[in-house]
């Protein structure tokens, strides 16, 4: 019997799928290659099935033999592996991304004989189309509250945008950029304090209270399936931090982050320019374990902020903060510095990947926004969060359009800067 391979996602099936199949099995012994979720995250977005789904769903499939992890978006390893006589495939990957992939499969392939079938592309069905099709029936509160645990175990690092009203976390949602084969896009919308605090026009000193927090969590909530870590401020009183975790929770939020600070909070990015006071590690590690027992489920999380660097307690103090927190039960530790220089932030992570447990490590990297997400990667940084960057550039627009009104007393001289009416109108599905 003649060895074939193909190899799929496998999230989305239709009968193209099913016809590549059945080609496949009239040539001999079938083995579907699976990506894994890694690989499929990192190309394309988040698997709406896990890998055990996908592969459970395959290897049910007739005219399939077995099922294997591919883990690599090159064939070339599992090739290597299996050495078989056919390769199937769709004959729409000539052109595209997808072309070099091919070329390689074809070249390894000729070192034992092999042969790279291509059978017709399956015409009037697009993923791209089913994919939103999807998006639009939406989430439920336990999908979205887990999928940010799940994006943490398949990816090394998980890249965050600030939202803070339904729009802006459209762009969030929506925002994807090819590059190199790969679709990049953010994984999870950081529900910044400073940001939700400035669009309603207030200071960041936790004076926009839960209820009003709630309403935009609400409305992020209603337009997105994205997972949301919410800026908790310093969590509030212990008592008071107990509810907001179960209605955090029960809403669908994935993760609050709490800091480490009490009384009247500041922005960190003021460092010790106001007064700003630190938390006891013990009273900190209180409020941990409280928020911790508090909540219902396996998936919510409570991460830990330390501002030892913030507030000049020194490195040492961070690290010993970070450890009490994570036996308190923190689900991850935020290391936030507002230094341009990242010296202070990679000798915490330099410390922190000598402890014998860590939990993910986040960093937020609004002053030392030089540094790329791959040189935080490689300091050991799981979670990247921009923090501020959509407010802070609607806000410059705005202000240069009303300025330019009074200037000019119209708007025509506005309009090399605005979106065209019609664009606006259609801007939000459904309005027509
Ligand atoms: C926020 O975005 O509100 C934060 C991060 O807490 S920072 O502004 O850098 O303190
Ligand atoms: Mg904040």
């Amino acid at each position: 019997m003649k060895k074939v391979y193909l190899a799929m996602s496998a999230d989305i099936i239709h009968h193209g799928h099913i016809n590549v199949i059945k080609e496949a099995s009239k040539l001999g012994d079938v083995t579907v290659g699976i990506l894994t979720d890694a690989v499929i995250a990192g190309y394309k977005r988040f698997p709406l099935l896990s890998f055990a789904e996908r592969k459970a769903i395959i290897e049910n499939i007739k005219g399939v033999s077995r099922v294997v992890p591919q883990e690599t978006l090159d064939y070339v390893p599992n090739l290597l592996a299996l050495r078989p006589d056919y390769v199937v495939h769709g004959d729409d990957w000539r052109t595209g991304v997808q072309k070099t992939i091919r070329q390689r499969v074809i070249d390894t392939l000729k070192q034992w004989g092999g042969q790279l079938v291509e059978v017709k592309y399956t015409e009037g069905v697009s993923i791209t189309q089913l994919d939103e099709a999807i998006h639009k029936i939406g989430t439920t509160p336990s999908t979205r509250l887990h999928r940010l645990r799940r994006l943490l175990e398949i990816k090394p690092q998980i890249r965050v945008l600030e939202a803070h009203n339904g729009l802006t976390a459209l762009i969030v949602e929506k925002t994807k950029v090819q590059q190199n084969g790969k679709v990049k896009e953010f994984d999870a919308l950081w529900l910044s304090s400073l940001c939700d605090s400035t669009a309603k026009g207030k200071p960041d000193i936790e004076l926009v209270d839960l209820t009003s927090r709630l309403n935009t969590i609400n409305e992020i909530l209603e337009v997105t399936t994205k997972p949301i870590i919410l800026d908790g401020d310093t969590g509030g009183q212990i008592e008071h931090f107990i509810f907001t975790v179960k209605t955090l929770e029960r809403l669908g939020v994935s993760a609050v982050i709490i800091e480490d600070k009490i009384g009247l909070k500041k922005n960190s990015l003021f460092g010790t320019d106001v007064k700003q006071t630190q938390d006891s590690i013990e009273n900190f590690a209180q409020k941990i374990r409280a928020g911790k027992k508090a909540q219902v489920t396996e998936d919510f999380m409570v991460i830990a902020r330390i501002e030892s660097l913030i507030l000049k307690a020194g490195l040492e103090d961070a690290l010993a903060r970070a450890k009490a927190y994570i036996a308190a039960g923190a689900d991850a530790i935020m290391i936030h510095s507002k230094e341009k220089d990242p010296d202070e932030i990679y000798a915490f992570c330099g410390e922190y990947a000598k402890f014998p447990y860590r939990v993910p490590l986040v960093a937020v990297p609004t002053s030392y926004n030089h540094v790329t997400e791959q040189e935080l990667q490689a300091a050991g940084v799981n979670i990247v969060i921009y923090a501020n960057h959509l407010i802070r550039s609607a806000y410059p627009a705005m202000q240069k359009t009303a300025r330019t009104i009074l200037e000019h007393e119209r708007s025509l001289e506005c309009d090399a800067d605005l979106m065209p009416i019609n664009e606006i109108l259609t801007l939000i599905p459904g309005g027509k």
